[in-house]
């Protein structure tokens, strides 16, 4: 099943499978000048914030997400994956691509 995933802020939508992660979903809409991060929870290069939507989690590092970050929704796209339709916002390393492709 499919969920929209809305980026707040360039205001790109773009569809994730549940199967996938929220990152993956991105490398699937747009991979141009997204940098390749370790996609295993470990380098904190896709830190997001989710501003709204239900979602499900695998492990990341707590280097890059603190107990405080996790009760924010600012987490690691590679270790999300939506349950329904998400809005976001990119707060890590990506935000240049985005911001280049804006
Ligand atoms: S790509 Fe490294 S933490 Fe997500």
């Amino acid at each position: 099943m499919k969920h929209a995933v809305r980026i707040a802020g360039i205001d790109r939508t773009f569809w994730c499978d549940e199967n996938d992660s929220l990152l993956t979903g991105i490398l699937k809409a747009n991979s141009s000048g997204i940098p390749a991060g370790c996609r295993g929870g470990g380098c904190g290069v896709c830190k997001i914030q989710i501003l709204s939507g239900e979602f499900s989690t695998g492990c990341m590092s707590g280097c890059h997400v603190s107990a405080e970050d996790k009760a924010a929704g600012k987490l690691l796209a590679c270790r999300v994956y939506p349950r329904s339709d998400i809005e976001l916002s990119v707060i890590g390393k990506m935000i240049r691509c985005f911001q280049k492709v804006a």
